[in-house]
């Protein structure tokens, strides 16, 4: 039977007892990344900001990032990690079902990135569309992915994180233009057979939170209906209080929901924002920072970029094996987050 054929066969979820047994797993078979050219080191801030690399190492553990040049956008870098995921899946645009793409940079305010990408990979069926939980995109994107997948939806979603986080920076600001980055990464899920248990590979629980109350902590100061493109503003220290708590909360809760512990995690694959909230966030879940996928030092905050990038990049370091288990988690604007816990 064709791959594709034998994929639509898998049966669909089932409950039991109340609990949801997915037997319809979204399970991980390729990974892609892309950083543009130009590396800015902390240094280069020194120049225009009264900060330091000594200051900026010390608060969030970023040494380098990368920034677009004028000819990368939010759809081109995106492409281009779809493109290495694609290469990695040994799969063509032809084999994928539907596109999510979490960022809140789009190139344009519509259409979505997501159809750009689509159009970019000479892919002519299927559907695509954003996903705009900043920070926590990824995550969200992630979770409605494996929905789209449980459901029998799609048999193959591209699931990517792309920014350009340096489009809405306030270079006179040395709050936040020192602490992101642009980048996008990717991954291709795909429906696989399991047996319901938490030895599955694949995506085995989720869990999504938000609170708007929180708004005024991380925003950008414009968009479409107040007529401008606006700047990122953040009340750093705020954020930091609400993010080890609330992390460590939402990832514990989709381990518990997957039956599974702390102990069970070979790698955190937190969101990378700042060093001190992932040590935190480890610390409180009882795990060491051998256990910690940790790229922040090279690409600083990519928001929604992060954590694809964080996976592309551990799996090319051979820290990330088949069949490891790996919680993901994301705190950003809204205030929202969440966690994702998943074999891969
Ligand atoms: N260089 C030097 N000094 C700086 C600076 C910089 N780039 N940015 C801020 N400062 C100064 C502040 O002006 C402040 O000075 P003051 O005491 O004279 O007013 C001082 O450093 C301390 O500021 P504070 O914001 O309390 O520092 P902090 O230890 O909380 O670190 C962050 C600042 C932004 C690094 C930290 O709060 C953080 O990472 N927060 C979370 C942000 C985040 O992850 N957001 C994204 C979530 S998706």
């Amino acid at each position: 039977m064709p791959l594709r054929q034998a994929i639509r066969a898998l049966p669909q979820n089932n409950t039991r007892k109340g609990r949801q047994r997915l037997t319809r797993r979204a399970v991980v078979v390729g990974t892609g990344h892309y950083l543009p050219e130009r590396v800015v080191e902390n240094a280069e801030f020194e120049k225009t900001l009264d900060t330091s690399d000594e200051w900026i190492r010390a608060r969030s553990g970023i040494e380098r990032r990368h920034f677009a040049t004028e000819g990368d956008t939010t759809s081109s870098m995106a492409t281009a990690a779809a493109e290495a995921a694609l290469k990695d899946a040994k799969l063509t645009a032809d084999d994928i079902d539907a596109i999510v793409l979490a960022t809140s940079t789009a190139d344009l305010t519509f259409p979505s990135a997501a159809t750009m990408v689509q159009a970019q990979l000479g892919m002519t069926r299927g559907f695509a569309f954003d996903v705009q939980a900043v920070c926590a995109g990824f995550v969200y994107a992630l979770c409605n992915a494996n929905a789209l997948i449980a459901s029998g939806q799609a048999d193959r979603v591209l699931v990517i994180g792309a920014e350009t986080f340096s489009r809405i920076m306030d270079w006179t600001d040395r709050s936040t233009c020192v602490l992101f980055g642009d980048g996008a990464g990717a991954l291709i899920l795909e429906a696989q057979t399991g047996k319901g248990s938490n030895a599955d590979r694949g995506i085995l629980s989720t869990d999504l939170n938000s609170d708007g109350r929180y708004k005024d902590l991380l925003y950008v100061d414009g968009g479409v209906s107040t007529q401008s493109t606006g700047h990122l503003r953040m009340q750093g220290n705020q954020v930091f209080r609400h993010a080890v708590e609330k992390l460590a909360k939402t990832a514990t809760t989709a381990l518990d929901r997957a039956g599974l512990a702390a102990q069970d995690v070979d790698w955190i694959v937190p969101h990378q924002a700042n060093i001190r909230i992932i040590q935190g966030t480890a610390k409180k879940m009882g795990l060491s920072m051998d256990n910690v996928v940790v790229t922040v030092q090279d690409h600083g905050n990519t928001s929604a970029a992060s954590i694809p990038l964080a996976l592309s990049v551990g799996k090319e370091r051979g820290q990330i094996k088949p069949g490891d288990l790996i919680v993901t988690e994301a705190i950003g604007g809204g205030l929202a987050w969440g966690a994702v816990v998943l074999r891969w």
